[in-house]
Parts: C-alpha cells; sequence; structure tokens
C-alpha cells in the first residue's frame, strides 16, 4: 500500500521560513518522520514536493494509479487552487489535507480551503508531526477502524 505525500510552494523552504509558524524542521526531516511511521503502519509512501501547481496536478495525475491514498500540503495552493481541487476530486482517493501551522489563528485568506471538503480530513496546526497523524489517519480510514 503505496501513499503519496504532496507539498506544495515553498515547503522546500521548511527550516529557513518563519519558525513561529513552521518551526526548524526540514521538509526532509518530517519525511524522515513519516517513513519512520509509515514502516510501523505497515505502507510505504512516495514523496513529492514542488512550486509548480500543474507539475503537483500532473503528479497526482500519473501516480493515481499505483496510490491508495494522498496526504497534501498544499502550501498557498490550498486557499485557492480549483484545478488542484479538481485533480484531487478526479484521483478518487482518499485525501488528507495538512498543514503545519494553525490556518486558522493567521490571515483570513489562509481559513479557506478549496481542499478541505474533498479530504477526508485536515490536520492543521500540529507542526511537523500532522504529517505523521495523517499517514495513521489515512492507513485508519483504508482498513476501516
Ligand atoms: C501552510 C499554510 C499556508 O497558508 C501557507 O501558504 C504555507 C504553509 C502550512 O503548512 O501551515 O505555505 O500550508
Amino acid at each position: 500500500m503505496n501513499i503519496l505525500v504532496i507539498n506544495g510552494p515553498n515547503l522546500n523552504m521548511l527550516g529557513n521560513r518563519d519558525s513561529d509558524y513552521y518551526g526548524t524542521k526540514t521538509l526532509n526531516d518530517a519525511l524522515r518522520y513519516c517513513r519512520e511511521i509509515s514502516e510501523t503502519l505497515g505502507v510505504s509512501i512516495t514523496s513529492f514536493q514542488s512550486n509548480f501547481e500543474g507539475d503537483i496536478i500532473k503528479y497526482i495525475q500519473d501516480n493515481v494509479s499505483n496510490s491508495v491514498g494522498i496526504i497534501i500540503n498544499a502550501g498557498a495552493l490550498t486557499h485557492y487552487s480549483y484545478a488542484l481541487s479538481d485533480a484531487l476530486i478526479d484521483a478518487k482517493l482518499p485525501v488528507v489535507e495538512v498543514h503545519i501551522s494553525n490556518v486558522y489563528s493567521r490571515e483570513k485568506h489562509r481559513s479557506k480551503s478549496v481542499i478541505t471538503a474533498l479530504s477526508i480530513g485536515q490536520v492543521a496546526g500540529l507542526g511537523w508531526r500532522g504529517y505523521g497523524y495523517a499517514i495513521e489517519l489515512i492507513v485508519q480510514h483504508l482498513k476501516g477502524t
């Protein structure tokens, strides 16, 4: 069982972004943690990061057939990309939306998401560990527990 872990614009800069919101871990740190969690849960992950909306959409389209679920932190695309939202709907896989920061306690535009409604759940404000919780959530969903 393979789960896609997708990160959008600017998440490659984790470790250098505002630590009050994003902490000090890098994306590689977070992905290493995802791999550890996924191994304990008996699933595999494949990760992808891009700063380009179209590349993320293409990645989803190209990888949907060999995956059982999608974890996505779409960065700012979360708040307005209907094209990304459509790609996730078309994927017909369980989606968990992740945000490292608490998007609801920040600027108003971050409270809007075009991904939440098509997701089985959202993890926000729990830092880099949120990716691990998202993997647990998706595995539990797939097992029906
Ligand atoms: C983010 C929140 C978004 O509003 C922001 O544009 C990001 C990161 C988060 O992980 O908290 O780039 O998705």
